[in-house]
């Protein structure tokens, strides 16, 4: 066998919803990467699955458009001979004997090893999760002693549920039929170079840990900021779901656990995820009351993005015109622990905002005494320009970079405030281009690696921090304020922090 030094060993894939958006823009485009990277062996059949008749040449040339870069052509001619396409109903039982078959004889006229592992990606709606189970398991394709379960890895999409309830309900089915250490929760958050660079960063260095916490901190600000709207009919499903639920929930919560959780014993899945676990075990409401002290909810009205001019959200194509859907929100939280008690964290996403960005705002607090401040004159209005707060900024997207903010004198023959920073930039030390969150994911599931996946009680955890935040937005649309597309959101998410004489950091993307 001619194992290249990156393959991950010989897997069978099989995609669930082969047809739909997903596989042709994320998932097909990173197993491309990977078998052109030489992680992927040629012994690996990568099989779609979906309703409709289709043979492998379509499936092939429909997938085609959507990864070919003009460089690869020969790259894609070698990895589609490892690319199928099987008609499946995922509701009928009686189809999955067929794919248990179609599947074996494809391993074999591959030469995959035998007992390799088998992944099945769930890139369906999560109301076809518990018949897809159902299914593997009446055609025996998951083994049914425990020793043997790392043979079928089942990866399952967001959204994973509605509410506690209904992921409740997801979970279980899931567990009727496979183990926890068997699904793998996708957040594709979590598969990013810079999101995985945070516990590299606070755990691999020795000066910045020993500053990240309530004697040092004054606030932490994570924006999930962007400037897309409901492009490509997406207002149908947004509408069912909302700010909140789309990206708070998952994304913004575990970038919360990463930058607020504790050193883990191990670098291993279980020790992280403990630790992730404590994190929102411990977290509260940052004022004690009612729901709309400490947790906003914004919809964009029309307005410029990027100097176009952008629909209102109830103009999108597929949104109700009388919609009460967040498409912003933001909250105040803390984490009531030694660590953190005390501080706030300050959570932000909307869709339609004035830049795409990611980030992560470590705000310190100011030195005790503060011997320095500058006189600054524009006419007759003198303004007192004291030292700013220190700040940590980790930019998880555009522009990857880690900055520090600090202040310094300013040459003259006075002491003259001037913030400066100190920057790293990816782009500037790293040629190579950072890679697809999905391709190492996909990469984790093929070495059995759990990880940078969600458990369930990390999950289940989530859905009840946020759950009485959704249960009083059901009651009704009170509350909810609007703000022009192209802007940072609604006046509220401003007051909410003006109440302890704070500001958002505005991000210079
Ligand atoms: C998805 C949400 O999970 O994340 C989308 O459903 C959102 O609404 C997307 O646009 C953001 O991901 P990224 O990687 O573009 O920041």
């Amino acid at each position: 066998m001619n194992a290249s030094h990156n393959d991950a060993g010989d897997t069978t894939i099989l995609i669930f919803g082969a047809s739909g958006d997903l596989t042709a823009r994320k998932l097909i485009p990173a197993l491309f990467q990977l078998s052109r990277q030489g992680y992927l062996n040629e012994r690996c059949p990568v099989i779609g699955v979906a309703r409709r008749a289709k043979s492998d040449e379509q499936f092939r040339n429909e997938l085609q458009a959507s990864v070919l870069k003009d460089e690869s052509v020969a790259a894609w001619e070698r990895f589609s001979r490892q690319l199928f396409y099987r008609q499946v109903d995922i509701t009928k039982e009686a189809d999955y004997v067929n794919l248990g078959q179609a599947t074996a004889q494809l391993e074999q006229q591959l030469g995959t090893e035998a007992d390799a592992p088998r992944i099945v990606y769930l890139a369906t709606t999560p109301s076809l999760f518990d018949d897809a189970v159902c299914g593997l398991h009446a055609a025996g394709m998951i083994p049914a002693e425990r020793k043997h379960s790392d043979r079928l890895r089942v990866v399952v999409e967001k959204p994973f549920g509605h509410d506690v309830k209904s992921a409740e309900i997801l979970n279980e089915q899931l567990r009727n039929r496979l183990n926890e250490d068997q699904i793998y929760r996708i957040d594709h958050y979590l598969g990013k170079e810079t999101v995985q660079n945070i516990l590299l960063f606070r755990f691999g260095n020795a000066f910045f840990e020993p500053l990240l916490n309530r004697n040092h901190v004054d606030n932490v600000q994570i924006t999930v900021a962007e400037s897309i709207g409901m492009e490509g009919g997406r207002g149908g499903y947004y509408d069912t779901s909302g700010a909140l639920r789309d990206v708070l929930q998952n994304h913004l919560l575990q970038l919360l656990c990463l930058i607020g959780m504790d050193p883990p014993a191990l670098f291993q899945a279980r020790e992280i995820r403990d630790e992730k676990m404590k994190l929102l075990q411990a977290l509260r409401p940052g004022v004690e009351g009612h729901v709309d002290s400490w947790a906003v909810r914004g919809q964009y009205t029309e307005g410029l993005v990027d100097k176009q001019p952008a629909l209102a959200y109830r103009d999108e194509q597929r949104v109700p015109p009388k919609s009460s859907r967040e498409t912003y929100v933001a909250m105040h939280v803390e984490i009531d622990n030694w660590r953190w008690a005390g501080v706030p964290f300050y959570l932000r996403t909307g869709k339609r905002m004035s830049e795409r960005v990611t980030e992560i705002a470590i705000q310190f607090k100011h030195p005790p005494l503060n011997l320095f401040s500058t006189i600054e004159c524009d006419g007759d209005l003198c303004n007192i320009v004291e030292a700013r707060r220190n700040q940590l900024v980790l930019r998880i997207q555009p522009q990857e970079s880690i900055f520090l903010g600090f202040s310094t004198k300013r040459p003259g023959m006075q002491y003259q405030v001037q913030p400066v920073a100190m920057d790293f930039d990816y782009e500037d030390h790293f040629t190579s281009q950072l890679p697809e969150a999905y391709e190492r994911l996909l990469l984790d599931v093929m070495r059995g690696d759990s990880t940078l996946f969600t458990r369930s009680d990390e999950l289940l955890a989530a859905w009840r921090f946020v759950a009485p935040v959704l249960q009083h937005w059901e009651t009704g649309p009170a509350g909810l304020e609007f703000y022009p597309a192209g802007t940072w959101g609604p006046a509220a998410a401003d007051r909410m922090l003006a109440e302890s004489r704070r500001v958002w950091r505005e991000p210079k993307v």
